[in-house]
């Protein structure tokens, strides 16, 4: 059961992202040992950063941890601000042939003078566990989703969707606002493929929030707090905040800040028929699916059968 929370008339089911991403990760676990006897190694992750962004700091050493709790091989590359472009062009190729590895993550964002989409480009597509390679974006796109590897985030708010909706929304109006390459437009694919009808709105959309009025799921990632009220949603609609947005909290003594998402998540639980909370929804799924494409990564490459890690080994 991923719901808790009654659902009732004056309060939405709360959709809890940490049992979700919990259960996610425990099956990558237990799958990676089965692969760990078949393939004679263990799944490898590299992560690479570049500088001092303290934020990607915390966030790579995150990733580090779970890769390491799932029993992965995990790499870290840490790389100076100065580092050029050519370099790290070339610390990418070496993972690519590097064959411990099944999944390369260069964390973003880059220093200035490094163009991403070069290296990006640079990362071989079926190591790319970001899901963010051209070739990777195009399989997305045609819906050949056994051949993609998935941008983790919308991957994860999909599990989410299905648990609050089932894995087939046919008949569903879903309603993305924001159109990022790395959540809006893959989660906009990642519900047509599962049969939704989906509009995709953003911030200048005209009456933004009588388009979401007609979403029975309501995606938000727009990057700004609190912007979708209580009154654009539809009663009962399922609503997904991506948004992880800081801001300060007086109330909680001078300086502090908590985070909120793009949704008003005291208006809308009232309304809604499932909500996810800021923090405790999606963003717990991010590494958990990251670890999930590590191990999805290392079966395609070792010719093994692909686990569904929504099932016990
Ligand atoms: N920086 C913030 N989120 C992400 C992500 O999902 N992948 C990478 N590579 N960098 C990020």
């Amino acid at each position: 059961m991923t719901i808790s929370g009654a659902a009732s008339p004056t309060s939405a089911a709360i959709i809890d992202g940490k049992a979700v991403a919990a259960r996610v990760t425990e099956q990558t676990r237990a799958f990676a040992a089965r692969f760990r006897d078949q393939a004679g190694r263990a799944p490898g992750l590299a992560v690479v950063i570049v500088g001092e962004d303290p934020a990607s700091k915390v966030y790579v050493a995150s990733k580090g941890v779970a890769a390491t709790e799932c029993g992965f091989l995990s790499i870290q590359e840490t790389l100076s601000a100065a580092t050029s472009e050519d370099a790290l062009e070339a610390v990418v190729k070496a993972l690519n042939e590097n064959q411990a590895v099944d999944g390369i993550l260069v964390q973003l964002p880059l220093p200035d003078h490094i163009r991403a989409a070069r290296i990006i480009a640079a990362i071989a597509p079926d190591k790319d566990v970001d899901g963010f390679h051209p070739l990777n974006v195009g399989r997305l796109g045609a819906g050949d989703l056994s051949d993609a590897l998935v941008p983790c985030t919308p991957a994860g708010a999909m599990l989410l969707i299905e648990s609050a909706r089932g894995r087939d929304l046919s008949g569903l109006h879903a309603v993305v606002v924001g159109r990022s390459n790395i959540v809006g437009k893959p989660i906009a694919q990642l519900l047509l493929n599962a049969n939704a009808t989906v509009t995709i709105a953003h911030s200048r959309t005209a009456d933004l929030a009588e388009v979401c009025r007609r979403a029975d799921i309501l995606v938000a990632a727009v990057g700004r707090p609190l912007m979708i009220k209580g009154d654009w949603i539809k009663p009962g609609a399922t609503v997904i905040d991506v948004g992880i947005n800081r801001v300060p909290a007086p109330e909680r003594g001078e300086g502090k800040t908590r985070l909120v998402g793009d949704v008003d998540y005291a208006a809308a639980r009232a309304v809604a028929g499932a909500i996810t909370p800021v923090p405790g929804g999606v963003g717990p799924m991010t590494i958990a699916m990251l670890m999930a494409n590590t191990l999805t990564a290392a079966h395609r490459r070792a010719h093994l059968p692909v686990p569904d890690w929504r099932v016990a080994p």
